[in-house]
This record gives structure tokens, sequence and C-alpha cells, in this order.
């Protein structure tokens, strides 16, 4: 893909459903008694994936236009696949199919690609073992070979990294357990969640026992969360918010070229998402949330986005770190780009969890941004970019689809043409990227 520098972005737009929201919608229909119908279901590979293999599991399903129908038998009347479940590139399939496979009368194995073979699968394994599950991996990676067991003992499990794909993992198989399972996220300083919680929404939406609270510690908070494993769910009907994630390279596309002006419709606004808007604001970026309001347990909204030449930052330091980091970390490539834009530039810490993503995205960030003629320092966990003129160049997506486009936003302010290598793989959370980009450039 070869892109050109553009003068500004400007129009309307409605992006396609969260990722991560309609990967849960179609796990829990399916888990669920009943039919359900989730409009704006999510058009990714990604998604794909995950419907894939619970069709493969004896599910269901029929596909409209922008809508995904399910037909649901509870949840554990899955039947044992006929061949090996394929998540393609997708950690979140795996890891919460995972929890769902470990619970189910029969064996099964989950594969994926080379990317998803290499990523760290021990944090689900460890979890549901505990749970009585057995699982064989190689040498803690996938593919793994599941050995189900209904039911699975219940459990108190710590999580010693924030992951809402483990937190997701170990609540889907406490519905197949006895007793009350609990899942800790690792301390905070403040009552809020550490990882996304779109599944404990969810699962409450759809009228299973679960129990949030923060169990207050010395220096701070242990959010807690515990699911009765007597819970059943109950189908009803299921909207997905356009993909934050997806938005975020629109909103500093916006944002940093002057005279734009973009509308996004219908963006979900979870408060666990919204840390790059909060950190934009705070990083001096205008964005307007025009009209707020709740459907199916989630915040949905319109953001308008006002194009700067520069930014003023309303906090002094340009240092991200700390609890921020998850509830932000899929926005992190973008967001280095928006660092070139700054004064002070910008630096991520804390964020090594980066490292094992659809690829290492801290080295991906670094390589691709001295490509471009940036002025930037790679640490283990994250890295330093100073305010640089971007200069066109030819980028490495390194298959991986949130460095496609954030290197394709860095492209339009860019002195010059870029060209991007491998940019189809975009299509893994966003097959319509380009499409869409190509209507508000201006
Ligand atoms: C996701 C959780 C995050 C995120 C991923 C999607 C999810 O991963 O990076 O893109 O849908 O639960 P972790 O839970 O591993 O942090």
């Amino acid at each position: 893909m070869k892109i050109q520098p553009v003068k500004f972005l400007s129009g309307r737009v409605r992006l396609p459903g969260d990722k991560s929201i309609s990967h849960r919608a179609a796990i829990l229909a399916s888990m669920a008694n009943g039919e359900t119908r989730i409009e704006n279901f999510g058009t990714s590979a990604d998604c794909a994936s995950t419907l894939n293999c619970l069709e493969n599991l004896g599910v269901e399903i029929k596909r409209e236009d922008a809508a995904v129908l399910i037909s649901g038998s509870g949840k554990k009347n899955f039947t044992k696949p006929a061949s090996e479940l394929d998540c393609g590139n997708s950690g979140t399939s795996m890891r919460l199919l995972a929890g769902v496979l470990a619970g189910q009368n029969f064996d099964s194995s989950l594969i994926g690609d080379a990317s998803l073979s290499k990523r760290p699968m021990r944090r689900v394994i460890e979890p549901l073992a505990l749970m009585d599950a057995k699982i064989e991996s190689k040498e803690g990676s996938a593919p793994l070979k599941i050995y189900g067991k209904n039911p699975l003992k219940s459990v108190v499990y710590e999580m010693p990294v924030a992951s809402a794909q483990v937190k997701s993992c170990v609540l889907l198989a406490g519905l197949n357990a006895e007793g009350v399972s609990k899942i800790q996220n690792p301390k905070s300083e403040n009552r809020v969640s550490t990882s996304r919680n779109h599944t404990e929404l969810m699962l409450r939406f759809l009228g299973a026992e679960i129990e949030d609270n923060f169990v207050e510690i010395d220096d701070g908070f242990v959010h807690e969360i515990s699911i009765d494993g007597n819970s059943n769910l109950t189908a009803r009907n299921l909207n997905v918010p356009s993909d934050i994630s997806s938005a975020a390279f629109f909103i500093i596309a916006a944002a940093c070229l002057e005279n734009s002006e973009i509308i996004l419709e219908n963006v979900g606004l979870n408060p666990t998402r919204t840390a790059i808007i909060e950190v934009l604001r705070q990083l001096g970026a205008e964005i307007d949330t025009l009209d707020q309001k709740e459907k199916c347990n989630e915040l949905i909204g319109d953001l308008r986005v006002r194009g700067n030449e520069n930014f003023t930052p309303k906090i002094l330091s340009n240092k991200i770190e700390g609890e921020v980091i998850a509830n932000l970390i899929d926005e992190i490539p973008i967001l280095a780009i928006f660092g070139t834009k700054l004064e002070n530039g910008l630096e991520i810490r804390g964020a090594g969890e980066l490292r094992v993503k659809e690829s290492d995205r801290i080295a991906a960030v670094v390589e691709n941004l001295r490509r471009m003629n940036a002025d930037v320092e790679e640490f283990t966990d994250g890295f330093r970019v100073g305010k640089s003129r971007l200069k066109g160049a030819r980028i490495d997506s390194f298959d991986d689809h949130r460095i496609a486009m954030a290197f394709a936003v860095a492209a339009l302010f860019a002195e010059g043409e870029t060209e991007i290598i491998g940019a189809e793989c975009a299509a893994v959370s966003f097959p319509e990227f380009f499409q869409v980009l190509g209507q508000v450039i201006k």
C-alpha cells in the first residue's frame, strides 16, 4: 500500500463493531439458552475465527449483513469438533475458548497461525489447571490440547498480569465449575478495573450471577470478580458498539492535521477502554463526546475530533506509565505516532506486554519510526519518541494489523510517499480501514 501525505480529514463515519465485544457476544450467545441476534457484529478476521470455531463446536450461526444470529443451547451443549479449532491470528479466540472448552465433556485442540503459535498461553493454562482441567501445550504456546471435564473445580485466582483475556477465560470456565470462582486483577491504586470488563457486563446482562468488589488492602485495592457456576445464561439480543481501538486511528489522524473535523458515530465508550481519549485530551487533542447512552450495559456515544498544528498538554510530564497502560495497550502503536507531534515528545513505560502481542510491538514501533526519521529510543518495557518531522519510508507491518494502520496514519503527515509492506493484515481487526480512510482524506 502506497500512501501520500494529505491536507486534512473531514466527514462522518460509523466504524464496524468492537472486536472484543463481538468475540464475547458470539461465545456467550452460544452458551445461552435461546436465539440471539447480535447487531453490528465485528467484521474482523479475528471475529470470523471465533465464529468458525463455534460452528465447528456444533453451534448454529447465521450471518446477515451487519448482524449475526446464534442459536444457543446452554453452557455445556457443544459437540466434539471433527477437527482442530483454528483461531488464526486471534489471541482472544484462543484464550477465551480455552476457558469454554476446559469445562466440556470432550477433548479438543486449539491451533493458530505462526504469530499466535508463539504467544504465551501459560497464563490461561495455569488457572485452568487449578480448576482441574488438563491442557497440553508446546512449551506454553499453541497448539493446545484440552482434555475437557465437567464440572470443573472452582478457583480463587490472582492474576499476575492485568489481562482481560485471562480474566474472561477463568470466568467462562467458572460457568462450568462447582461453586463460586473468583478472579482477582493485580493490585491497583484506585478503585478502577485494570482490564476491560466487557465479559462481566455481558454475563450480567444475560442473567449470570456475577459480582465485582474492590477489596481494600494496605496500599490500594484488589478488584475481585466472582461467578457462580450454577448460573445459566438467557439469550437476549445484543448490540455491538463501534470499535474504539479502530476509531483511535481516525482520532489521531484528524487530531494531527489542522483544519480536520470528523465525527465518529456510535463508538463504544466503556470507561475501561476510553483511556486513549483521556490521555489524548490531556496531551492537548481536541475531542468532544457529543452524546452518550447505554445499550446492553455498554456506554456508547459520538466523538467529534478537530485538528491542530500544535498541542498544549494539560499535564506536566509526557511520560505514560502505571495502571493506565493496561487500558491503553492496543492504542500504544498509534499513540507513538501522536508523540512525534508533541513538543516534549512522549515516553511509554511499563508496557512490556506489548512484546507478546501479534508482533513485538515495541520493536516494530521503534524500527518503523526510525525508518521515518524519528528521534526514538527503545526500552525493555517501552520507548521514548521525540518531536520529529516524519519522512515517507518503506514500512514493515510485521504482519501486525495495528502496526500497519498506525504507520498508514503516520504516512498522512509525513514528507513524501510511504509504502506499507503487508498492509492487508489490517483485515485482522479492520478490513475496511483503507476504504474508510479514503472517504475522509482531503
Ligand atoms: C483483549 C484484551 C487485551 C487486548 C486484546 C483484546 C480482549 O489483551 O490487547 O487486543 O478482547 O480481551 P490482554 O487481555 O492479553 O491484555
